[in-house]
């Protein structure tokens, strides 16, 4: 309220990640998913598919514009309803195996031959453990124990509710082609396959030089390829997007290059194949 004479100054309503009912409701089910787990009280697969479903449900009703870097100061539109297990469909192919590590430690430990190395590494510095941590977070909870719990929440820091990360190789300028050439060097694999963007840290050529470092194999023996993509656009496209639900920005604009449509964007996909007499552990 403002008193008389005075300007009324724009009530500041500050926001979180979820709106406190849905955070009970996510904690909730965490809870009961850790209880379960801790009593031998639910199959390993039927765990696995209800987590997931809380990590997909909540990320439904997040109250963010695209990634967790930060919340948004009023709530938007997805968080008015109500919070949901969103169950992914089960993959059709054979069962994958997933890591939690370093790519450039894991495969130094692989033995068996593969047929493909796919890297879809970050292209740029923003660091994928900042800007996704609350849903690693959420993934993480039911694997702790009450003690282990109260270490995460202690070290959690800053605004936006971060939790000590390991920085990527990946999203340093000085170090990502070191980092990709090491990958492909050290992997026991025939084909290598990379995806990266047009506006990524590195350049066509640098990944091109990387790779053919890390196969021992000439730059010219990489193939690349270019797909063209519709630019991800967390603002809407026109002439207003409304953010923060009330305030009005303008919407970003990028520069149109030439010959391409507008919010088109190149993703890039090189090929090469390791030579067989280098392949060493390779098939
Ligand atoms: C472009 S995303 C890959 C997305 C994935 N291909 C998909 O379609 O869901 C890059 C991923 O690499 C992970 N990452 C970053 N540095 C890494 C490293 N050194 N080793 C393994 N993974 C890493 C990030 O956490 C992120 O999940």
């Amino acid at each position: 309220m403002s008193s008389p004479g005075t300007t009324p100054r724009r009530e500041l309503r500050v926001a979180g990640f979820f709106r406190p009912q849905h955070a009970r409701r996510i904690d909730a089910a965490l809870e009961y998913l850790a209880a379960a787990r801790a009593a031998g009280a639910i199959s390993a697969g039927a765990f696995k598919l209800l987590l997931a479903g809380v990590v997909c449900g909540a990320d439904r009703v997040a109250n963010i514009c695209g990634t967790y870097g930060a919340f948004l100061k009023r709530w938007q539109p997805n968080t008015a309803g109500p919070f949901a297990l969103v169950l992914p469909l089960p993959p059709a192919g054979p069962l994958g195996r997933a890591h939690c590590e370093d790519a450039n430690q894991l495969v130094r430990r692989l033995e068996q031959p593969l047929d493909v190395l796919y890297i879809d590494p970050p292209y740029n510095g923003r660091e994928y453990c900042a800007n996704y941590h609350v849903l690693e977070v959420i993934a993480r909870r039911p694997f702790l124990d009450a003690a282990a719990l109260r270490r995460l929440e202690a070290s959690i820091y800053g605004k936006t509710g971060l939790v000590p990360y390991e920085r990527s190789r990946y999203c340093r300028r000085r170090q990502v082609a070191a980092a990709l050439a090491e990958l492909v060097a050290a992997a026991p694999a025939r084909h290598v396959v990379v995806s990266y963007s047009e506006e990524g840290l590195l350049g066509a050529e640098e990944i091109r030089q990387a790779l053919a470092r890390g196969l021992g194999v000439a730059p010219s023996a990489i193939e690349h390829h270019r797909l063209s993509l519709r630019r991800f656009r967390s603002d809407a496209d026109g002439r207003s997007a409304r953010l923060d639900g009330e305030r009005r920005t303008r919407p970003r604009r990028y520069r149109q290059l030439e010959g391409r449509g507008r919010d088109e964007l190149q993703e890039w996909l090189f090929y090469a194949r390791r030579p067989l007499a280098a392949a060493g552990r390779t098939a």
